[in-house]
C-alpha cells in the first residue's frame, strides 16, 4: 500500500475552480455531483434506462466528477424499488450508456456500490429475510411495489456468510469496470450495511466483526481491499456519514469510530474520502445554519482528498475549499435541479429550486426537465 494521493495546488490559494488530482484523473473543478437515488430504473431487472443516460449526460461537465446513485451489488442488497443494480449483464449494458453519455461531455463518473442491509423488505429480496450485523429493530422506510413501507424484520448475518457478501462487492466492482466507469465509491454511509457494521448502535456482534472498532470496521476494509484489488486504490472513494441519525443510526463514540476509520484509510492511496456533514440527515437538512464540522474534524486525521457533502451552497462550498477543510464539495439537491450547476456557480448565476415531490417519481418530470441557464 502506498501514500495518500497528493493535492495539486498545495501552497497556492485553492478555489472551487482550481484543478485537482483525484487518483490518476485531473478534475478541472471541484464541484462534484453527489450520489442521488432517483428510482428511474427499469422494473423488473433494475436496469438503467436511456432516460438515466440523458440525465447524467446533462449533468456532466468537462473535467467534472459525478458519483452515481447507489447501485445495489446483489438482490439481497436491494431496498428501494426502481434503484439500479450492478449485478446483471443487462444492468452493465444499461450503465454503459450512462458512462458513454458522461464521457461524451468530457466528464468522469464513479459508481456508488450499495448494499442496504437491514433497510430492506422481503418484497425486494426474493422473500429472503434482510440481513444486518445484528438484530436491532428500527423505524425506517423502504420502497416496494406497495410504495413507501416499513422495512421487514431482519436477521444477523452468520460469520460464514460474510465472504459471500464481500464477493458481491468484488463482482460489482468488476461489473463497474465493464460498464465503463472511471472508478467506484464504497457506500459506507447513511445507515446501510457497511455503516451498520461500523457503528455500535447497530452492531452487537461478539465475533471478529463486532465489539471494538477494529472489528466493527473489518467488513468495510475487507470490502475496500477487494474493490481496490479490482480498480487500484486511487480509483476508489469511500463515503462516511459521521453522527448521522438517518436510518436510526447511533454510535456511543462517533469521534473514536470515524476517527479510527479515517486514520486507517491513510494506509490507502484512495481517490478521496467522502464525508457527509451531520447537518444533513439522509435526504434532508436537519441542522439549518449549522457549520460543517465533520469534514474539518476528519481533515485533521485523513491525509488524502476530502470530498465534503451536505447542505452546501455556492458560498459555503467556496469557503470550505478556501479554509482548506475540504478539497472538493459534493452537491446533491442543487444538482437535481441544476443540470449545469458547475457553470452556474462559476458564473454566479441564480440556481433553480428543487422540487421534493419529483425526487422519486419514475418519469422525466423533475428529472431531465430542469432548465439549463441559457434555455
Ligand atoms: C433524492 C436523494 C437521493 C439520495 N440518494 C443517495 C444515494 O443513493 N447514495 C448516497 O450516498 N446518498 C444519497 N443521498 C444523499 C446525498 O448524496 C447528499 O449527501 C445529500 O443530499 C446532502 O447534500 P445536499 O445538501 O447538497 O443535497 C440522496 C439525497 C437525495 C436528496
Amino acid at each position: 500500500m502506498s501514500a495518500p494521493t497528493n493535492i495539486v495546488s498545495s501552497g497556492s490559494v485553492k478555489t472551487l475552480f482550481s484543478p485537482i488530482r483525484v487518483g490518476p484523473l485531473t478534475l478541472s473543478h471541484r464541484v462534484v455531483m453527489a450520489p442521488l437515488t432517483r428510482l428511474r430504473s427499469q422494473i423488473p431487472g433494475d436496469v438503467p434506462v436511456d432516460l438515466m443516460a440523458e440525465y447524467y449526460g446533462q449533468r456532466a461537465s468537462e473535467g467534472g466528477l459525478i458519483v452515481s446513485e447507489g447501485a445495489t451489488v446483489s438482490i439481497g442488497g436491494r431496498g428501494y424499488l426502481g434503484a439500479p443494480g450492478i449485478y446483471s449483464e443487462e444492468q452493465i449494458a444499461g450503465w454503459r450508456r450512462v458512462t458513454e453519455a458522461v464521457h461524451a461531455k468530457g466528464g468522469y463518473i464513479f459508481l456508488q456500490l450499495w448494499h442496504v442491509g437491514r433497510v430492506s423488505h422481503v418484497d425486494m429480496t426474493n422473500c429472503e429475510m434482510p440481513v444486518a450485523p445484528s438484530v436491532v429493530p428500527f423505524e425506517g422506510i423502504v420502497v416496494t411495489r406497495n410504495g413507501f413501507v416499513p422495512p421487514s424484520p431482519h436477521r444477523a448475518l452468520e460469520i460464514e456468510e460474510i465472504p459471500k457478501l464481500i464477493g458481491e462487492f468484488r463482482k460489482a466492482a468488476w461489473n463497474a469496470k465493464a460498464a465503463g466507469f472511471d472508478g467506484v465509491e464504497i457506500h459506507g454511509a447513511n445507515g446501510y450495511i457497511l455503516d451498520q457494521f461500523l457503528q455500535d448502535g447497530t452492531n452487537k456482534r461478539t465475533d471478529s466483526y463486532g465489539g471494538p472498532i477494529q472489528n466493527r470496521a473489518r467488513l468495510l476494509f475487507e470490502v475496500l481491499d477487494v474493490t481496490a484489488a479490482v480498480w487500484g486504490e486511487d480509483r476508489v472513494g469511500v463515503r462516511l456519514s459521521p453522527n448521522s441519525t438517518y436510518n436510526a443510526m447511533f454510535d456511543s463514540d462517533p469521534e473514536a469510530t470515524f476517527g479510527y476509520v479515517a486514520d486507517r484509510l491513510n494506509r490507502y492511496a484512495l481517490a478521496y474520502l467522502h464525508v457527509i456533514e451531520p447537518r444533513v440527515k439522509g435526504i434532508e437538512t436537519v441542522g439549518e445554519g449549522q457549520p460543517p464540522v465533520a469534514s474539518a474534524l476528519l481533515r485533521k486525521i485523513y491525509k488524502g482528498n476530502i470530498l465534503a457533502a451536505g447542505g452546501f451552497d455556492p458560498a459555503s462550498a467556496e469557503a470550505i475549499i478556501e479554509r482548506n477543510d475540504a478539497d472538493m464539495v459534493a452537491f446533491g439537491r442543487y444538482f437535481i435541479s441544476n443540470p449545469d450547476l458547475p457553470k452556474r456557480i462559476q458564473l454566479g448565476l441564480p440556481l433553480n429550486d428543487y422540487d421534493r415531490e419529483t425526487f422519486y417519481n419514475n418519469d422525466a418530470r423533475g428529472y431531465t426537465d430542469y432548465p439549463f441557464y441559457d434555455e
